[in-house]
């Protein structure tokens, strides 16, 4: 039984097929899937995926990229979006300093200040976005003290980073590029990091999996990333499964 920690289900690549999609995710023993929203009009589509599907669960939010559209009317929504009984999270949020066209760093900040407070008023964890970004992060993290609890999605700082993260008491989240072949520092803080501090996730339909680099991803493809985390720690692939769930569940309290 696998979770799906991080996707997109209301992605425009999964228009008309997520009947399938989320019938080929169950077939592959995936049990949750947390779809999560970019902006207010994601967040009220994750919201309505998680009414629909039984096994699809919401996280909302105003993504770093769209941190120029923060505002009071906005953020109202996402904090009665936030209150909905299958919103598991707030996110995707976070800091984004990869395009230099990118939301002010100022409005990005703010953004993900108002989100973490949001989280820490609601006892939610936080879906965290970061994109090379990582020492202003992990000033704000260390800043609150670990409060509120999430997940680093995606994660691609290095392993001191990696570490710094685990000790605030965040989950460190494996997606496609741990599989990847040229992923070598990746897969070193994936044997490193201790198993009880992961979780796993597609953010299909990004970031496939090898051998599926490049193509549409989906949940179900979450199983061939807790068998790339088997294989780097040589350690049974039932026992990844069961911890990455149980650090899962124990995160977003389903
Ligand atoms: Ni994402």
């Amino acid at each position: 039984m696998l979770i799906d920690a991080h996707c997109h289900l209301d992605d425009a690549q999964f228009a008309n097929e997520l009947d399938e999609v989320i019938r080929r995710a169950a077939d592959a023993g995936v049990s949750a899937i947390i779809t999560a929203g970019v902006d207010v009009e994601s967040s009220r589509a994750a919201v309505k995926l998680a009414e629909k599907y039984e096994i699809v669960f919401a996280a909302v939010g105003i993504q770093p990229e769209h941190a120029a559209a923060f505002s009071a009317t906005a953020f109202s929504e996402i904090r009665a979006l936030a209150r909905e009984p299958k919103v598991v999270a707030i996110g995707e949020i976070g800091l984004d300093f990869h395009y230099a066209d990118g939301a002010p760093r100022a409005a990005q900040e703010r953004n993900f200040a108002a989100h973490l407070d949001l989280a820490a008023e609601l006892g939610k964890p936080v879906v965290i976005h970061d994109r090379d970004a990582h020492r202003e992060l992990m000033e704000i993290l260390a800043r609150r003290n670990g409060a509120p609890r999430g997940i680093l999605h995606c994660f691609s700082g290095d392993l001191a980073m990696a570490h710094a993260a685990i000790e605030l008491g965040y989950l460190i989240s494996f997606a496609g590029p741990v599989t990847f072949q040229n992923a070598r520092a990746l897969q070193e803080i994936a044997r490193q990091a201790p198993l009880e501090k992961i979780v796993i996730e597609t953010d299909a339909p990004y970031l496939a999996p090898h051998p599926l680099r490049g193509k549409r991803n989906e949940p179900a493809n979450v199983a061939r990333i807790a068998a790339k985390i088997a294989e780097l720690k040589n350690l049974p692939l039932a026992v990844v499964q069961q911890t990455v769930r149980s650090n899962s569940i124990a995160c977003f309290g389903f």
